[in-house]
């Protein structure tokens, strides 16, 4: 099992290190700004102009961290962005990161008490889209090439899941 707390400063370079390259930071961040090579300290500064956001890290019985997660709630709370989604390397393929939404979930509808969680995914990340359909999320639509990556489009697609339709895992 995993557990989740908030993410804190020294949690930085850890999860930089398991962004292992220019196009798996993308795949990761989108259009967050981050920049090639990457460095903790910019997650550092990303988190720190933005106190809204709330992230989690999963953490490992023993307390290692597996995984990253956010959630930016609107100004009225109706809906939720989940965004920064993040398993190491190593931990991948083990359920983590289902776990890991589950929590994020549990956050986002009992504590803030929104309506809707929404992400953008990219229409070619096979794998997180497969994750996020077993959690119930659905298809809303596309946004056509809104990243650039060595001179290729990747267009995002968005997925939400309402209160009402969340499984509790
Ligand atoms: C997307 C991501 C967060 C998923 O995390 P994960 O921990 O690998 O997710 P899970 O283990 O819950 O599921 C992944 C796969 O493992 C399988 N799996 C889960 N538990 C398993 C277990 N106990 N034994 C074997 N396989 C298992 C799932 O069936 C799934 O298979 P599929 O990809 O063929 O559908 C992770 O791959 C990641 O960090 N990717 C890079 C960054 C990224 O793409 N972020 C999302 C941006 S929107």
């Amino acid at each position: 099992m995993i557990d989740v707390r908030a993410f804190e400063a020294g949690d930085a370079v850890t999860v930089a290190s398991w962004v292992d390259g220019a196009e798996a930071l993308t795949t990761w961040s989108g259009n967050a700004g981050f920049s090639w090579p990457f460095d903790p300290d910019q997650l550092v500064a990303f988190h720190a102009a933005d106190p809204d956001r709330h992230t989690l890290v999963a953490t490992e019985a023993d307390g290692t961290p597996v995984g990253q997660i956010s959630l930016k709630p609107d100004a009225r709370r109706w809906s939720a962005r989940l965004g920064m989604v993040l398993v190491s390397p190593q931990a991948r393929g083990r359920g983590y990161g289902a776990a890991m939404f589950q929590a994020a979930l549990r956050v986002a509808f009992e504590e803030m008490k929104v309506h809707r969680v929404d992400l953008g995914v990219y229409t070619h990340n096979a794998s997180a889209i497969r994750l996020y359909e077993r959690l119930g999320f659905q298809r809303e639509g596309v946004q056509r090439e809104v990243t650039l990556v060595n001179g290729e489009w990747w267009s995002s697609l968005t997925m939400s899941l309402l209160a009402h339709e969340w499984t509790h895992g």
